[in-house]
C-alpha cells in the first residue's frame, strides 16, 4: 500500500495514527487490588477512571468486587442491569454498561454473584465473547477487585496484564498485601506489581511503606515491586463518597485529587507493550484457567 493510501485510511479513521501499522494497539488491562479491604480500591478506580476519561481515553471500569459491589454507589449511578444479567444471557454488555463522570464507562456488578470458578461453560463463553468484542474498543480496562485471596480475586489478577496493589501505612495492610503477592507469584507466576500507597501522611511515609514491602518481597520471594505513587489522607475523600462523586470531580485541587492526576498522567503517558494480547488474554484467562 502506498503512503497516500495509508494517509487516506488515517483520514477516514480506518487506521490508527498511534499504531501506524496493521498491528492493533492493545487495551491496557489493569487490576486494582489489595490484600486487606477498605484501603481505597474503589475510590482509586473511580478517580483514575474519571481522570483518564477526561484526558480523552476510552475507559471501562469493571466492578469485580462481587461480594461488596459498590462502584456504582461511589459514582452515584443507579444501573438497571449488572454483570449477572449478562451472565444469564438476559442483556448484552452494551445494554448493561452505564456512563459515569467524564464519560467513563462502568460495568456494574451485583453483590453476591457466584465465584467465577463456579461459572458454567455457557456463562464463560458469554463472558468471553461479549467482553472481547466490547472491550477491544477501549484504551483502558480498570478492574476494581475485592480484597483478599479468594478465587475471584486470583482470577481477575492473574488475567490482568498490569496489577496495582493498594496499601495503606497500616501494618495489617502490608502483611495482607505481602500474602496476596506471594500467592499471585507462586500460583500464577506473576512477578510485576506496582504499589500505590493510599492514606499516607506524606511522601516520606509512603516511600517508607514501599521500602518495607519491597525489602521483604525481594528478600523472601526475590520479586521486585515498582513504586507507582501515593494518595495522601484527605478528608475530602470521605465527603466525596457521601456526595457519591469522585473527589477529582468535586474538588480537583484537593491534595488527593492532585495525586490522582499525577498517577493518571503516568498511566496515560507511559508506553507499555503486551505480548499475546491484552483484552483477549484477559477474558480467555478469566474463562478458561
Ligand atoms: N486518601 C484517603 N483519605 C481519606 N479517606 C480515604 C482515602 N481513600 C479512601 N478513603 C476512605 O476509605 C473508605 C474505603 O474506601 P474504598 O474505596 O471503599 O476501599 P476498598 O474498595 O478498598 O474497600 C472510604 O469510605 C473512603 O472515604
Ligand atoms: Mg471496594
Amino acid at each position: 500500500m502506498d503512503q497516500a493510501a495509508v494517509l487516506r485510511e488515517i483520514k477516514e479513521g480506518k487506521r490508527s495514527m498511534r499504531s501506524g501499522s496493521k498491528t492493533k494497539r492493545e487495551v491496557r488491562v489493569i487490576a486494582i487490588t489489595s490484600g486487606k479491604g477498605g484501603v481505597g480500591k474503589t475510590n482509586i478506580a473511580a478517580n483514575l477512571g474519571f481522570l483518564l476519561a477526561q484526558m480523552g481515553k476510552k475507559v471501562l471500569v469493571l466492578d469485580a468486587d462481587m461480594g461488596l459491589a459498590n462502584l456504582d454507589v461511589v459514582l452515584g449511578l443507579t444501573p438497571r442491569f449488572n454483570l449477572s444479567h449478562v451472565l444469564y444471557g438476559e442483556k448484552s454488555l452494551a445494554e448493561t454498561v452505564v456512563k459515569g463522570p467524564g464519560g467513563m464507562l462502568v460495568l456494574p456488578a451485583s453483590s453476591g454473584i457466584q465465584e467465577l470458578a463456579e461459572m458454567t461453560g455457557t456463562q464463560k463463553t458469554i463472558l468471553i465473547d461479549e467482553m472481547s468484542a466490547f472491550g477491544s474498543d477501549m484504551d483502558f480496562l480498570l478492574i476494581d477487585t475485592s480484597a483478599g485471596i479468594s478465587s475471584n480475586v486470583m482470577y481477575f489478577n492473574a488475567a490482568s496484564r498490569e496489577i496495582i496493589v493498594v496499601v495503606t501505612p497500616e501494618p495489617t495492610s502490608l502483611t495482607d498485601a505481602y500474602a496476596l503477592m506471594k500467592v499471585l507469584y507462586q500460583k500464577h507466576d506473576r512477578k510485576r506489581f506496582r504499589l500505590l500507597v493510599n492514606m499516607a501522611r506524606g511522601a516520606g511515609e509512603a516511600k517508607a511503606v514501599y521500602h518495607r514491602l519491597s525489602v521483604a518481597l525481594g528478600h523472601f520471594l526475590r520479586i521486585g515491586i515498582e513504586y507507582l505513587g501515593f494518595i495522601p489522607e484527605d478528608e475530602k475523600m470521605a465527603e466525596a463518597v457521601r456526595c457519591q462523586k469522585p473527589v477529582a470531580v468535586l474538588w480537583p485541587s484537593s491534595p488527593a485529587s492532585v495525586s490522582f492526576k499525577a498517577i493518571a498522567k503516568t498511566l496515560a503517558e507511559e508506553e507499555v507493550e503486551y505480548e499475546g494480547g491484552g483484552i483477549k488474554f484477559f477474558w480467555e484467562s478469566i474463562g478458561l484457567r
